[in-house]
């Protein structure tokens, strides 16, 4: 078949599963999950065994997820604890430092258990209970992983906030998940840069209504503000604490973590994951999709701010007892080889890393990719936004020459683990494809207008799943409502994804993007609500709307289209000051490409934006902007075509 890319024969061999056990297993998975999903909960270690494995309904508005929910276990003593007595001596983390020139450190699992049984207590210390929230605001450095696993040993739930973040945006999170303890450091070195982090949560706490603690990790050894009260060094009070810290019984449906995440509406939502299902769902797909075994070293370079850092950096690799690689640095620092350098000195086996990275090194050339033994890597992934087949091609045939399966993992901070993936040894690829569900995973395309299922092999809509996996969130922090109705009440009896796509002539998925209101900036979710109320809260903007559009390195950029406030002038001025606000209102992920002067946004005559006409512009297609005949207005889309800015 065309452009079809199988696995090479003794991959195959090597591999957990070829095309006949995945077929096997799905089949099973998807007719009896009671059965298959209650001999994978073997796995993970249980202080009493779940008899209860899956008891969940979509139907709206009575949605319920529970997984194992009669079970008890601690995350951490399965992520560390229960490896001891075979891999204590293993390297659990390799850190690799943001400067070339600082020594990687390699933490084993004895290692680990102490760091993360220490940190546990200093939260003891501080007054941390069951069920408490903390929040995590830190760099990529080990400290992160202990922070989360400190948490998991005691039953605190963890909340991180990414440490690109703005104060204002950390405080947001503080405030709606009440966190008792703010956890960060002083400074966070990325691509020779130092942030003072410290600073930023320092600027937070004026605004939030909380008062939690703040631990601080020394990294840097910069001068840092104290607060007046409060504020403590972690290794200060390491010195108090000892390294005995028995893990706490949680039910397998206690919550793990809060990861906020961006909507097409309203604030961002705190996605709740389980400790029970998540973990397990964590470890199953980290084994499979990247066909890991034992003493292969993992490197996954998203953040750990990020879904894709919880499940593959830390949860899913230390589950399996895995070797994983934490990186503080950036892939162009000191220059574009930085990642096949780190690959070649620590011999990474599998690595994955997001499309908009390799787009990136891509535009650098080949040659800083060429002269770097990269023999050890077997697997490349990618995750966060559809790969370009331009971007899948030069992966394949520069980094993995061709015989590295390469895994185009689709899934979201809200599935906890991949639901649409290649399987190296078992699925046959196709450049641009997520291919085919990971087990227990009913994928199904809807008609948008009509919700009906589309029952053909080749078809199109939006992307739906029929039925649970152990790795869903299970409700919105503080607003199951909102949980209900954001992923269940559109299409009925469904869990809908928010994303297009089309469906092949062999079943394989395409993922086309989102239908909603969240764009995909470098893969990560902005939700244009978010930026729109950021601009209007500028003294000079009156109104604001913004879509993304095409670009070439970050997959989608942001464009504004923004009205000014009567006798305010446009100006390149204005631009920049607009763009640092809203940099600095939410982050630099947040800053807009493009800012269109807009005298009047098009609106149909009930005064409702409409989103489509702006995309099409911003898109630079003027052919098919539809039926403007609703548009109280129509001279507004004219002006706005005549002026786009060049991008
Ligand atoms: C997009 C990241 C195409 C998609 C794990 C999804 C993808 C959103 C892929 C979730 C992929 C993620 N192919 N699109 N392989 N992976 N996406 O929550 O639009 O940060 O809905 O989770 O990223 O982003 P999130």
């Amino acid at each position: 078949m065309k452009d079809m890319h199988e696995p090479a024969p003794d991959l195959v061999r090597a591999a957990h599963i070829d095309s006949d056990g995945y077929a096997e297993m799905y089949a099973r998975s998807v007719n009896d999950p009671e059965g298959f999903w209650g001999d994978e909960a073997k796995r993970l270690d249980w202080i009493t065994q779940p008899t209860k494995i899956k008891n969940t309904t979509f139907a709206y508005p009575d949605v319920s997820i529970k997984w194992f929910e009669d079970g008890e276990l601690n995350v951490a003593a399965n992520c560390v604890d229960r490896h001891l007595e075979t891999r204590g001596d293993q390297t659990a983390i390799i850190w690799e430092p943001d400067d070339v020139s600082d020594e990687a450190q390699h933490i084993t699992y004895r290692e680990l258990h102490t760091r993360v049984c220490k940190f546990a207590n200093v939260l003891k210390e501080l007054g941390v209970k069951k069920g408490d929230r903390v929040v995590i605001y830190l760099p990529m450095i080990p400290e992160a992983a202990y922070a989360m696993l400190a948490c998991a040993r005691i039953g605190a739930i963890h909340s991180i906030v990414f440490a690109g973040f703005s104060p204002d945006a950390l405080a947001n999170r503080v405030d709606d998940c009440e966190a008792k303890v703010v956890i960060t450091s002083d400074g966070a070195p990325r691509g020779g840069r130092v942030t003072n982090l410290k600073d930023n949560v320092n600027q937070a706490l004026v605004h939030s209504a909380e008062d939690p603690a703040v631990l601080i990790v020394k990294r840097t050894g910069q001068q840092i503000a104290f607060r007046s009260n409060g504020d403590y060094w972690l290794h200060e009070m390491e010195e108090k604490v000892g390294d005995d810290c028995p893990p706490e019984t949680m039910n397998a449906e206690d919550p793990l973590f809060i990861l906020y995440t961006s909507g097409s509406t309203g604030k961002p939502k705190g996605v709740v994951h389980s400790s029970g299902g998540y973990l397990l769902y964590a470890a199953i797909t980290h084994q499979y999709t990247f066909d890991y075994h034992d003493g292969d070293v993992f490197w996954c370079t998203a953040d750990v701010g990020w879904v894709t850092g919880h499940s593959y950096i830390v949860y899913g690799p230390l589950a399996n007892g895995a070797t994983t690689l934490m990186f503080e640095g950036v892939p162009t620092y000191p220059d574009a080889g930085r990642f096949w350098a780190c690959c070649e000195k620590h011999k990474v086996n599998q690595f994955y890393t997001a499309p908009t990275a390799i787009r990136a090194l891509m535009g650098k050339g080949t040659s800083f990719v060429e002269g770097y033994d990269l023999s050890s890597i077997r697997i490349l992934g990618t995750v966060g936004e559809p790969i370009n087949p331009e971007a899948w091609n030069w992966y394949n045939d520069v980094v993995g020459k061709g015989r590295c399966p390469i895994v185009d993992t689709w899934w979201q901070t809200e599935t906890g683990g991949h639901l649409i993936t290649p399987l190296p040894g078992a699925t046959p690829t196709k450049p641009g494809s997520a291919t085919t569900p990971f087990f227990g995973v009913r994928p199904v395309v809807l008609d948008p207008q009509t919700a009906v299922v589309q029952e053909e092999t080749a078809t199109e809509g939006v992307l739906a799943i029929a039925d649970s996996w152990p790795g869903q969130m299970r409700t919105v922090w503080g607003d199951h409502e909102r949980f209900v109705k954001t992923y269940f009440e559109q299409y009925k009896g469904y869990y809908f994804s928010g994303d297009g796509c089309r469906r092949d002539e062999d079943g394989y998925y395409w993922i086309t993007g989102r239908v909603d209101d969240v764009i995909n900036v470098s893969g990560h979710r902005m939700g244009t609500a978010e930026v729109e109320s950021s601009l209007v809260a500028h003294p000079a903007v009156s109104e604001a709307a913004v879509v993304g559009y095409p670009h070439e390195v970050k997959g989608q950029g942001i464009y504004c289209y923004v009205t000014l406030m009567e006798g305010q002038e446009p100006s390149d001025a204005l631009v920049k000051e607009l763009q640092t606000h809203v940099r600095s209102d939410i982050g630099p992920i947040a800053k807009p490409d493009v800012i269109q002067w807009a005298p009047g946004l098009p609106k149909t005559r009930s005064g409702k934006i409409m989103r489509r006409i702006l995309r099409k512009i911003a898109e630079n297609d003027f052919g098919s902007l539809g039926d403007t005949s609703t548009l109280a207005e129509p001279e507004v889309v004219d002006h706005l075509i005549a002026n786009r800015p060049q991008t």
